[in-house]
């Protein structure tokens, strides 16, 4: 298994990703480790990551001596890199030519992390992001490749199995990062590639045994995929100390309620409370039109049911949320003022408000890495591969004022949609499609009278994170099939149309 010790850069979290892609079982812990702890871990390797520190300031931070104690490989990834140097005799200097974003490396010598991916002389595109550089390397190392900036951007002690990288391995800009980190785990550690969901899932439930002890666990289940694999494992790893809550704001898809409802009680045996809040949460929307009022009624309506609920349990210590890893790089590069889009955090004020503490079991992980985690948890594939659906739910896709009625034919006309998409095959290629109610009717003819209905609009992104997205071009044969059946099948809309926005500019739902 391997170490990985982290100094505080926002990629550590993707070291540990392209790990477990390779199959390869490892555990990130903080560069302050002792060095009892890092030798009764006994890892395999270790690698040190990046971070914003430079060596040259009083406090920087190191790695523990035992590190280099062991006899294991080390691989150091930028501040790594040189800390590695400066406390193995070498030295490290600020750089005049700072190098950020993207640059060329050349190989230099033959070297084991390279093998098979660059000859001498070629050259390969790297992710660079670092002020300070080494200048002289420690005794028994020797330089691999340079780049214009770095002439020590990859460095070797072979005898000793140290590597050190001035740049990123582990981001996708790095065109052989991937293949670099493979040849340090399998190549020079010798580790065998065997790691599995299951074993992942067995560290997490040992992780949240070790925080929550015997406190009390509050989870919110909203009918995705996040918080149903929370509940999950909280309810694997402490069982009745955890009491699952489900606020039914009467704003789902059509027979969602349902499903999340005997897939907990029923298929799980897990106990659950339903709440039906919908007539509250309707109340409390009558008459509102502004979308981001709609998010702050929907997050502050949830909040006090969620308390209300919380307070009949008795004590509760801990909360549990389905926080994955995108989030937290989110909330943590993107510090400082900045313009609200959309106010995306509907319950942001939680924790704090009724005073629980924290257990998020998914942080580290990546939607894809959730899924097979929720599949090897024995989620159903329709849980599992569900598409994203936003917290204030169908109040941001009837646009205008919400009412019940309005609320039933958007169901209705979102179900006909889904139900042929899946029919298609193509639910799968789609990140997220739906059906919005517009505010605006429009004159039709059925039969021999005339109509005056709604407009639905249909919407199909592809994406990859949320972040960007283009439309989904379906044929016009199916759109054609999905207008005629919403417009025969649902009472309240007569003409429908597609959207064929891309993010940006547009967003991926309408308000
Ligand atoms: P936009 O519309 O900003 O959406 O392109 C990006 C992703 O975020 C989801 N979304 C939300 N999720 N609360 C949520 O939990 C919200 O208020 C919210 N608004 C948008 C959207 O469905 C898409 O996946």
């Amino acid at each position: 298994r391997v170490l990985i010790l982290d100094f505080g850069s926002q990629f550590t979290q993707l070291i540990a990703r392209r790990l477990r892609e390779l199959r390869v079982f490892c555990e990130i812990h903080p560069c302050t480790w002792s060095d009892e702890q890092v030798r009764e871990f006994a890892p395999h390797a270790v690698i040190l990551s990046g971070g914003p520190a430079s060596t040259h300031e009083a406090a920087a931070p190191t790695a523990p001596e035992a590190v280099f104690a062991l006899g294991v490989p080390v691989l150091g990834i930028c501040y790594g890199e040189q800390t590695m140097c400066a406390q193995l005799g070498g030295r490290v200097e600020p750089s005049s030519h700072r190098e950020f974003g993207r640059a060329e490396i050349e190989l230099l010598r033959e070297c084991p992390l390279f093998d098979g991916l660059l000859r001498v002389g070629e050259r390969s595109s790297v992710w660079m992001s670092h002020g300070d550089r080494v200048a002289a390397l420690p005794e028994g190392f020797h330089p691999v490749a340079q780049s214009p900036a770095s002439p020590f951007a990859a460095i070797a002690d072979e005898t000793r199995h140290y590597y050190g990288l001035q740049f990123h391995p582990e981001v996708v800009h790095t065109e052989i990062g991937k293949e670099l980190l493979a040849n340090f785990c399998f190549r020079i550690a010798r580790l065998s590639g065997d790691w599995s969901m299951e074993a992942y899932r067995a560290q997490a439930v040992a992780r949240i045994r070790e925080q929550v002890g015997d406190g009390k666990v509050i989870c919110g289940l909203s009918g995705g995929v996040d918080s149903a694999v929370t509940a999950l494992l909280l309810h694997e790893a402490v069982g009745e100390q955890l009491t699952c809550v489900f606020v039914d704001t009467g704003l789902l898809r059509h027979g969602e309620v349902e499903q999340i409802v005997s897939l907990f009680r029923e298929h799980f045996n897990i106990p659950l409370v339903h709440v039906d809040a919908g007539e509250l949460f309707l109340g409390k929307l009558a008459g509102v039109t502004d979308p981001e009022r709609k998010r702050k009624i929907i997050g502050g309506t949830f909040i006090d049911v969620f308390e209300e609920e919380s307070a009949k349990i008795g004590t509760v210590d801990w909360l549990a949320q389905g926080t994955l890893y995108p989030d937290v790089i989110e909330s943590v590069s993107f510090r400082g003022p900045s313009v609200t889009i959309k106010s995306h955090h509907n319950v942001g004020g939680l924790p704090e408000r009724m005073r629980l503490k924290l257990v998020e079991p998914l942080r580290e992980l990546f939607k894809d890495e959730v899924r097979e985690l929720g599949r090897e948890l024995g989620l159903p594939e329709i849980f599992v591969g569900r598409h994203p659906f936003p917290g204030p739910g169908l109040a941001v896709r009837i646009l205008g004022e919400i009412t019940r009625e309005r609320v039933q034919i958007l169901q209705q006309a979102d179900r006909i949609y889904l139900e042929e998409i899946r029919a298609a095959g193509l639910y799968d290629e789609i990140w997220q499609a739906f059906a919005v109610l517009l505010p605006v009717k429009t004159v039709g003819v059925m039969g021999d009278g005339r109509t005056y209905e709604a407009v639905c609009a249909l919407r199909a992104v592809t994406s990859v994170d949320g972040m960007t997205a283009d439309f989904y071009p379906f044929e016009a044969a199916f759109l054609g099939r999905v207008a005629s059946r919403i417009v025969n099948e649902v009472k309240g809309i007569n003409r429908v149309t597609y959207d064929y926005t891309s993010k940006p500019p547009g967003t991926i739902e309408w308000e």
